[in-house]
């Protein structure tokens, strides 16, 4: 038996984060046994690589081989451990983040991107992807909002997150069968509605 693996994904602001937690306490109910981790990060290595790349200015081919090298790091010690175990991971963004940010966003060439997606995980897709979907200025309100020191990403101007945007959307039209969009201009009962139905639909 092998377990799951599902990623969210989505632009700074669409407020995925606050709902990993709940989708794993869906999946616990349901009797799966869950991890909840995220990307850059996941591990102890992959944590301290997150400081650098939220945080330090470096050239785009050194940000994108951090990316994937943390991610190496997460998938040997973690992920492909726990999935070949018959458990479950959630996991606060994957690949599809790296072709949105590093690829739409800041200009990778994207046969690069293809090179070491293949190299790192080549054998391994998420089974099920959720975009949070959401227009820009409400994306930036809701960072407004929190009152709080803004990450490198986070930083971008606005034609930056709008093609983070456009990668996403484009990556979710490549990939219809796993990648499902989730609208996040939302209140948080429906957005849990839209999980639901998905996660019932596609995986259980
Ligand atoms: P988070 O705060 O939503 O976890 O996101 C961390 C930031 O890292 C977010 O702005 C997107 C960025 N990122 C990339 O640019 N490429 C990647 O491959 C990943 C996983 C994250």
């Amino acid at each position: 038996m092998k377990g799951k693996f599902i990623t969210f994904e989505g632009i700074d602001g669409a407020g995925k984060s606050s709902h990993v937690e709940w989708l794993a306490d869906l999946l616990r109910a349901q009797g799966k046994q869950v991890h909840v981790t995220r990307e850059p990060g996941g591990t102890a290595l992959g944590e301290k690589l997150r400081e650098l790349l939220l945080n330090e200015p470096m050239h785009l081919e050194t940000e994108t081989l951090l990316m994937f090298a943390a991610r190496r790091e997460h998938l040997a010690r973690l992920v492909e451990p726990a999935l070949a175990r018959g458990e479950w991971v959630v996991c606060d963004r994957f690949s599809d983040a790296t072709y949105a940010y590093q690829g739409g966003g800041r200009g990778l060439d994207r046969s690069k991107f293809l090179t070491l997606e293949h190299w790192v995980h080549g054998h391994l897709q998420p089974d099920l992807t959720l975009l949070f979907d959401l227009p820009l200025d409400v994306a930036r309100e809701r960072i407004a909002l929190a009152h709080r020191v803004l990450d490198k990403f986070e930083q971008e101007r606005a034609d930056f997150h709008e093609r983070v945007r456009l990668a996403y959307l484009e990556r979710a039209n490549g990939n219809p069968s796993r990648v499902k969009v989730v609208d996040a201009n939302q209140t948080i009962e429906n957005i849990c509605k839209q999980l639901e139905q998905i996660v019932l639909t596609n995986c259980l």
